[in-house]
């Protein structure tokens, strides 16, 4: 046997070993799940299917229950939301093993962005366009997670969202779809690493499924839309935490084309347990099983109960209702136990994968969770986030980055010296931790400058209310400075669950604030805090200078002074369309042309179009501005037509024609020009960040294959039709620097 052929037969041995291994070790699992299983008995086995709330948080509403301890000492309840520390998890899980089974407990918590550490909200995140950092990111999450006995995060939110109005677009990361499946993956990989591994979390791909297309942007509403719109828009996203490992999943509150998501068999059985091949477990929002009441589609809990579990909804977060009426179910004979089985099954293979019966305080480790918690390393990743995450919306006779040099700076408004503010929603409040280890702007900046530079400060104002009591103070302060940074924008909780509004400007008198602090003459940079993209045509048309700094996190202040004076160059870009209005909502860039497209703000005339407003959002899709200059040329081409089963090459030239260094988000976009169903204008369909040092260039190539020219036909097919394609490259969805027709052939 030569030598060539002596290593293939190595490489198949390993490899045949390695599997069988693998094989093995699973075996062993699902051996052991099945003769726990037979040990179990019914009222064990719904146990396992019960989460309850620990009564420290809560994040919905809560059923008074004091029998908790003698529920779980009973084999009762499978899993806690919200216990954190290990001292309190260690505790309930002291309780779990003096159970006949012993089986211990799952801690769940919504760690979303960050534990102790925390990182930009996840639409902050997502204006990075940067997966390594956001999978980094979700790692640190969980490694601090995992430190302070947290098995499981409900995390990542992969809903795609079109609607401003609707809170939880701060949780997601935003309008498009091919985006949202590259940092679904990202985030689930970060949180879950190899599951087992000390320091990895189980992720849970939530909402499932199309939550962010709820009615009016009002959370919790009623979701309807046709079969081609779900599969192309809403699931893909979810499909990709599938493919990328995901561990469980989350159904959500709203009703799904008249069938409440939690007892939605399509969903939960036919498309993620069948035709995705999920073999992970489904956990229902909190008490959603027994909300299907209110939706109307069940008379009671025991209907609730037997629709959610035929339905695919494996353990029941909060709403009892499995607890009180799966026993009588079966003994009814209206579900067979097996369907309880495989439930319970797949609950206890994650037990086994996280190798809690081995060890079920593995992640109750006190000196790990000190060591873990804020550390150097991550509180460096969280500023690195951070500043990646700020966008540059406006830039004036370049008027940022500041001067070092500068003697006096007034620092306004009032976000400056809040600490908590900067976390966002669905931040961690780690039991004993108070808030003094996040850094404030104030801080940020005297961190940045030291005492070289005089420091002044007003508040000015709430952002809420009608106080301008603070004004002539703040007035006074930008008169004495050489620059004004004012700080503005909406509070943490304005954004997130339950956090619907239908006007989404910026709150109080803020922004009449700015119109007096601009009458000063003073130069003014605007820093906008936010969870959502606000309307603020006033700060848009009349700051030289804004930053949008949505909440980013334990960090903040220092990121924001590395971007103010250009330690760092900014280069996020926004991942949804930024309304002039919320009359224009929704509005998002990949949408169809209509019969009656209109192009410019002219002729409304017999065009779909408002007839008081401009047909442009106020910041469009994929759009961001840098403290350089990006020139793009040498756009080519490597073929004009494509067979199916080929692929075509696209490369451009991107020059650093400024005198800064920095990164460029490179977009590429496709229009399928003539379908069977129609095809939205323009759709991103890949894009690559890279750094370029100034007076440098780079030549970059995308490669389209069949998959990126497909979509889904009214019968659902996922299908590539012969035709002419356009090909766009751009910096932004308006801002496209070429473009380029190649047909597809049989
Ligand atoms: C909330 C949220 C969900 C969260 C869960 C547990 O209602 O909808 O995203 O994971 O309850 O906190």
């Amino acid at each position: 046997m030569n030598i060539k052929n002596a290593n293939k037969f190595i490489l198949v041995l390993m490899l045949s070993v390695f599997f069988a291994n693998t094989n093995a070790q699973q075996k062993t699992i699902d051996q052991k799940v099945a003769a726990l299983l037979k040990q179990m008995t019914i009222e064990e086995k719904i146990g396992q299917l019960n989460q309850y709330n620990d009564d420290a948080d809560a994040t919905g509403p809560t059923t008074v229950d004091n029998d908790k301890a003698n529920q779980i000492r009973k084999g009762q309840v499978g899993s806690l939301l919200n216990a954190k520390g290990t001292v309190r998890t260690r505790s309930w899980q002291k309780i779990a093993m003096e159970s006949r089974l012993k089986i211990p407990l799952l801690f769940g918590l919504d760690v979303i962005h960050g534990y102790k550490t925390t990182f930009p909200i996840p639409l902050a995140e997502a204006a990075s366009w940067d997966l390594d950092a956001m999978q980094l990111g979700a790692r640190i999450a969980a490694t601090e997670a995992s430190a302070s006995g947290i098995h499981w995060t409900f995390a990542p939110m992969v809903d795609i969202a079109r609607d401003p109005r609707w809170g939880r677009i701060m949780e997601g990361a935003g309008e498009d779809t091919y985006l949202g499946c590259k940092i679904a993956e990202a985030r689930v990989k970060g949180f879950q690493g190899k599951l087992g591994d000390i320091n990895s979390v189980m992720a849970c791909a939530k909402h499932f499924a199309a939550y962010g297309a709820a009615v009016g942007g009002r959370d919790y509403n009623s979701v309807d839309m046709s079969d081609r719109q779900l599969w192309e828009v809403y699931l893909p996203p979810f499909k990709a935490a599938v493919d990328a490992g995901a561990a469980t999943f989350m159904n959500s509150f709203n009703d799904l084309n008249g069938v409440p998501a939690t007892g939605n068999k399509m969903l939960q059985r036919d498309i993620l347990k069948g035709k995705w091949g999920f073999k992970g477990f489904v956990v229902s929002d909190w008490g959603s099983i027994g909300e299907m009441q209110n939706h109307g589609s069940v008379k009671n809990e025991y209907e609730a109960a037997l629709s959610a579990i035929t339905a695919g909804s494996d353990m029941d977060m909060e709403s009892r209702c499995y607890k009180n009426n799966l026993t009588k179910l079966v003994a009814d004979k209206k579900i067979s136990i097996a369907l309880i089985d495989d439930a319970v099954s797949r609950i206890l293979k994650k037990k086994f994968e996280l190798g809690l019966f081995d060890d079920p305080y593995k992640y109750c480790n006190a000196d790990r969770e000190t060591a873990a918690l804020n550390n150097t390393t991550h509180v460096a990743a969280a500023r690195d986030m951070a500043k990646k995450s700020i966008i540059l919306l406006k830039n004036e006779n370049n008027i940022l980055p500041l001067s070092k040099a500068l003697k006096t700076i007034a620092l306004i408004g009032p976000m400056v010296k809040q600490l908590k503010q900067n976390k966002g929603f669905w931040d961690v409040d780690v039991p004993g931790v108070d808030s003094n280890f996040i850094v404030s702007q104030w801080k940020g900046l005297q961190n940045k400058l030291g005492a070289n530079t005089n420091l002044l400060y007003a508040k000015g104002c709430n952002i809420e209310g009608n106080d301008k009591s603070g004004f002539a103070e703040a007035i006074e302060v930008a008169k004495q400075a050489e620059v004004v940074v004012f700080s503005m924008g909406e509070k943490r909780d304005m954004s997130g669950e339950a956090k619907s509004r239908s006007d989404i400007s910026i709150p109080g008198v803020q922004e009449e604030l700015l119109k007096e602090l601009l009458a000063t003459g003073k130069p003014v940079v605007v820093l906008i805090h936010a969870g959502r993209p606000l309307v603020f045509n006033y700060t848009a048309d009349n700051a030289p200078a804004i930053l949008y700094t949505w909440w980013l996190g334990s960090e903040a202040g220092n990121a924001i002074a590395d971007v103010l004076f250009g330690d760092y160059n900014p280069a996020a870009k926004t991942t949804t369309t930024f309304p002039r209005s919320v009359g224009q909502v929704p509005i998002y860039y990949n949408h169809f042309n209509t019969g009656r497209p209109v192009t410019n703000d002219k002729e409304h005339l017999y065009r779909s179009a408002y007839n008081d407003l401009s047909i442009y959002p106020k910041y469009a899709f994929g759009y961001g501005l840098s403290y350089t200059k990006f020139e793009y040329s040498n756009f080519a081409l490597n073929k004009k037509t494509v067979k199916a089963n080929e692929t075509i090459e696209a490369s451009v030239t991107i020059a650093n024609t400024g005198k800064y260094d920095g990164e460029e988000i490179v977009q590429l976009y496709l229009k399928d020009k003539v379908a069977s169903s129609v095809r939205p204008i323009i759709e991103l369909k890949d894009f690559k960040k890279i750094f370029i040092k100034s007076g440098e260039s780079k030549t970059i190539k995308f490669v389209i294959d069949k998959e990126k020219l497909s979509f889904y036909n009214t019968q659902l097919q996922w299908v590539a039709e012969p035709g002419d394609f356009e090909l766009m490259i751009g910096a932004a969805s308006n801002d496209i620097k070429w473009k380029e027709v190649f047909e597809l052939v049989k």
